[in-house]
């Protein structure tokens, strides 16, 4: 069974605790964090305040994606506020082996996350040092978006690569999940699946919850 991680960027900023307290009544096992810098990505979402509001509330594990450029200025000031699992972005790290040793140093499960056009084996070297790859099956910085097929086969093609190096890699998949290609990408070897929109515009976000964990 995956782990589902539903994407508060698709909550309601205006009834956050009220969204929350639904996502720990649910079946999901982490609550996704999405940080945006508006730099490294076209976007800003929210930063450090807002994540103390959520920890205030969540009773779930929070997993923090930073979509941000340097983050190793505030790896430490995230994790002060909860995050259990921090994921940066290869694309945003020329010095990625110190980013997740430092992650690792605070505690807490170090993430990659890999834009949809970064190939896989460039982890190769640091898989031993990663928790968690997190697989952009949409370009970072919005939610709503349509998910990216290639997608199954970077599942697969990672999952391959976890297998021979023989580490405890956690594969995660953000971005355009629903119940469509939430099987095959558990198929391919996905471990935890995002879900912002498809969680969050249903009517019954419990269900769906349940809906995608028994995929
Ligand atoms: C995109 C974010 C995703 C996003 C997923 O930049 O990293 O976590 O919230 O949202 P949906 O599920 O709507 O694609
Ligand atoms: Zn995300």
């Amino acid at each position: 069974m995956p782990l589902i991680a539903p994407s508060v960027l698709a909550a309601d900023f205006a009834n956050l605790q009220r969204d929350i307290e639904m996502l720990n009544d649910s079946q999901a096992d982490w609550i996704h964090i999405d940080v945006m810098d508006g730099i490294f990505v076209p976007n800003i979402s929210f930063g450090l305040p807002v994540v103390g509001a959520i920890q205030r509330h969540a009773k779930k594990t929070m997993d923090v994606h930073l979509m941000i450029e340097k983050p190793e200025n505030y790896v430490e000031a995230f994790h002060a506020l909860g995050a259990e699992v921090i994921s940066v972005h290869y694309e945003a790290c020329p010095h990625l082996h110190r980013n997740l040793q430092q992650i690792r140093a605070l505690g807490c499960k170090a993430g990659v996350a890999l834009n949809p056009h970064t190939d896989v084996r460039l982890l190769e070297d640091v898989l031993h040092d990663i928790d968690m790859v997190c697989l952009m099956s949409v370009n970072p910085g919005f939610g709503g978006q349509k998910f990216i097929e290639n997608t199954y086969k970077k599942t697969q093609q990672l999952k391959n690569m976890i297998e021979t190096a023989g580490t405890q890699t956690l594969i995660e998949i953000d971005g355009g999940v629903n119940a469509g290609n939430a099987g095959q990408l558990c198929a391919a070897g996905a471990d935890v699946l995002v879900a912002g929109s498809f969680v969050f515009n249903s009517d019954r976000p419990k269900d769906t919850i349940r809906d995608l964990k028994s995929v």
